[in-house]
């Protein structure tokens, strides 16, 4: 099993990341650490103890709080793609408390519990993860691996022309995790999310089809989403996070990656949050491997698995 902890913001896809954290065999998931993004935080907050209910694991995996806004800049969220993140599911939090432990001081001391072991896996805005690295010098060497969703690598942004969403929120914690040491492997949005991971309306009617509690909350989750990308041209849902979560546990589906120096614009009037992946040509030294290809039936199908899963909600 893999020792994981999952940094989020989340909604949508995010939940969808969480819920292969909570319900992979392969997945030995110690924490769920939060970040401001997409959503309200106490929105985030109740989509993550929503997410582990629906999964049967309500109160098993720590949650803690972490960063409510960027290093050096205003929250700036996403509600217009992603409204309150659940489709409008709520849930009675009453006996849900978040962990008094903050998130950086947690993936500081599980990162130090076990040396080279911990993946963290990063799909929101990057500030807790480059508030851990400035807190503590040893983070990036003790983390076995980070796997970022985040950038683009042809330019092809969701936010701007630019920027995709999680490096424009903070691109300077962003500037600050590649500089650090980490070993990381990075999932753009595009072109492999945009190329890859989106589920347009015949896999969404075989998720229906399921019938499981969790694929009916996948199907709810999706819908808000689904009504934005198709306004901007997308026919279907995008799943840039649990693809993320899926390669960490299933690196056999990556089927092209290459080392790049990814550096992130800060002070851009047009590029903020823009994404430069190097390839050798301009003398810097890779920082990162870059997800080119997935296996996209593979991806699907395993996806289509877990959703199958038959727990029920407490
Ligand atoms: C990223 O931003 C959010 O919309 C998603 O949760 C994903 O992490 C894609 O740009
Ligand atoms: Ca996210």
């Amino acid at each position: 099993m893999t020792p994981l902890v999952i940094d989020t913001d989340t909604a949508q896809d995010d939940c969808v990341a969480l819920l292969i954290g909570l319900l992979d065999p392969r997945a030995d998931l110690r924490a769920i650490t939060m970040v401001a993004g997409n959503v309200g935080f106490d929105d985030q907050v109740h989509n993550a103890f929503l997410t582990c209910n629906v999964a049967g694991r309500l109160g098993e995996v720590p949650l803690h709080l972490g960063c409510r806004q960027p290093l050096e800049r205003p929250w700036q969220g996403a509600q217009d793609v992603h409204g309150d993140g659940v489709g409008g599911l709520r849930m009675d939090l009453t006996g849900c408390a978040p962990e008094d432990e903050h998130a950086v001081d947690a993936l500081i001391r599980l990162a130090a519990e076990n040396p080279g072991e911990l993946t963290v896996v990063a799909i929101g805005p990057l500030t807790n993860i480059a508030t851990a690295v400035r807190r503590d010098p040893s983070f990036a060497r003790n983390v076995g691996g980070l796997h970022v969703m985040g950038g683009s690598n042809n330019g092809r942004g969701n936010i701007t022309a630019a920027a995709e969403f999680n490096f424009w929120v903070d691109p300077e914690a962003a500037r600050i995790v590649f500089d650090a040491g980490f070993r990381v492997t990075v999932v753009p949005w595009a072109p492999v999310t945009l190329e890859r991971a989106v589920f347009g309306p015949a896999r969404l009617d075989e998720i229906a089809a399921l019938g499981t509690p969790v694929s009916r909350f996948f199907d709810r989750i999706c819908a808000q989403t689904l009504e934005f990308d198709r306004s901007v041209g997308i026919d279907g849902t995008t799943h840039p996070d649990s693809l993320t979560a899926a390669l960490v546990l299933h690196p056999e589906l990556v089927l092209r990656s290459a080392d790049y120096h990814v550096d992130v614009e800060t002070e851009g009037r047009i590029t903020r949050g823009y994404a430069a992946m190097s390839w050798g040509v301009h003398g810097q030294a890779p920082n990162a491997t870059v997800v080119e290809d997935v296996d996209a039936p593979g991806f699907f199908g395993y996806l289509k698995d877990l959703l199958s899963t038959p727990v029920q909600p407490a």
